[in-house]
This record gives C-alpha cells, structure tokens and sequence, in this order.
C-alpha cells in the first residue's frame, strides 16, 4: 500500500490511473507496486571598484573544482548560444548528491533565472522529485547545454560538443551514484545513440567511459503534453528509488 504521503504526492504530480509498463494503453488501469529497495539490472560546473573585463575562457584550463567549472562557464564562449542567453545556468543542487538529474537546456525561466528547471516543467519535476522523498536541493540539476538556444530550439551538435568538457567535469566532481537523463536530447547527447526515448527507458545504461548508470526518463515537458505518460515516468522514479536506496 502507498502512504497517505506518497498517494498525496502521486495524485500532485497528476497520477490517478495506473497502467502497466508491458502494456501501455491510454484505458489500462492497475494499482501502482509500492516503493521497494530491489535494485535493478544494468544493462549495458568593492562596489566603489569597476571589475575588470573576464578574458575569454580557454580551453586548456583544468576543471576540477567547482570554481574553475563555474568560472570557466562564466567566461564561456566556446559557441553561438553564449551571445544570445541573458546569462548562463550552470546548475543547482547538492554537489556531493547521488542524484544528477540532466536536462536539455534552459528555457525562458531558466534564463532569465539562472536555475534549471524553474518553468512549468521544473515545477512537475519537483512534485516528481518529491514522490520519491527528495527535494531539488538534495539533488544536483543541470543541462545538457548552459545557455538557452534561442526559441527554445534544439542545441545544435557543436553547442553540445562545447559544452560537454562542462557536463562531465560536473559528473566528475559530484561522482553520483546514478544519473536520471531527462528527455531525448539529454538521452542521446548522453549515451551517444539516436535511440528514441520509448526504447532508452526500457532499460538502464551506463555513462560512456564510467560506471554510472544512466536512467532515460520523459521530459517533464513531454510528460505535461501527455499525461498518460506519467505512469511509465513512474516506473522510472520507483527505478531510481530502488537505486539510491541499494
Ligand atoms: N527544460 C530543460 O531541459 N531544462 C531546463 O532547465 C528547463 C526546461
């Protein structure tokens, strides 16, 4: 049986209907398996005084402390998304988290913000979050890129390119336990496939050239154009539940 807790928090983030993984279809409807801790496989960044100008970041600098990270994505401009953002968004959260939740790039709010995950979108993420006992600061959020492409368009191959030094420093510094990938271009951009993202989430993956495991969930914007999609998203925090508690 879920907690009164977990039913309130599954009912916040608009879960009512419950439908089995196996067989998706808009009509099912079963009762969601509570909480375990049984693991899964694995398959596969004076006032009085004028500041000076900050040079440009190089690419030689070494990334591994959080100021050098930050520092470097402030002076970043390795590609065209660095001249249109109002600023960049490095990332928020706890930097010693087993949780590293990685999104696409900033939209709107973000930007203006300076905080992944502020929008509409942000705010399904938390309820997410909290269905499975966490807070957003006791997880480490980012994106895939940390300046918003104009419009909200897709980054650009080489934006990602110029910015993954600045992702995997990040992954470095935080080492998480595991990564929750949320959304196509995160998934891809991540573990290098053009897989589409129905299939990714069926299965855990591993970060190329290390030993996280890669949880591919739905964008929680994808998630509020489809709500039916809520019950697989599900699925995947009772995953990542299992995983931080194993
Ligand atoms: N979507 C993302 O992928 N990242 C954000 O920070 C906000 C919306």
């Amino acid at each position: 049986m879920l907690s009164p807790r977990q039913q309130h928090c599954l009912k916040a983030i608009g879960i009512r209907r419950w439908v089995e993984r196996a067989s998706v279809t808009e009509s099912a409807a079963i009762a969601p398996a509570p909480l375990t801790t049984e693991s899964p496989a694995i398959v596969t960044a004076s006032p009085a005084i004028e500041e000076p100008a900050l040079p440009p970041a190089t690419l030689d600098i070494s990334l591994d402390s959080w100021d050098a990270v930050n520092h470097s994505i402030q002076r970043c401009e390795a590609c065209q998304l660095t001249s249109n953002c109002t600023q960049k968004v490095p990332g928020v959260g706890d930097q010693k988290s087993d949780l590293m939740i990685i999104g696409e790039g900033p939209g709107h709010d973000e930007d203006i913000k300076g905080e992944p995950f502020v929008g509409r979108s942000g705010q399904l993420l938390d309820k997410m979050l909290a269905a499975i006992g966490l807070s957003r600061s006791q997880v480490f959020i980012t994106n895939i890129v940390k300046c918003r492409p104009p419009n909200n368009r897709d980054p650009h191959v080489d934006e990602v390119q110029a910015c993954n030094r600045f992702l995997r420093a990040q992954i470095d510094l935080i080492k998480p336990k595991v990564i929750l990938s949320s959304g196509r271009i995160s998934a891809h951009s991540l573990l290098n496939t053009t897989q589409p993202v129905g299939r990714l989430i069926e299965t855990m993956h591993q970060l190329p050239d290390s030993q996280i495991p890669v949880k591919v969930t739905y964008h929680p914007a994808y998630l509020l154009r489809n709500p039916s999609a809520k019950a697989i998203a599900w699925q995947d925090l009772k995953t990542l539940y299992r995983i931080l508690h194993s």
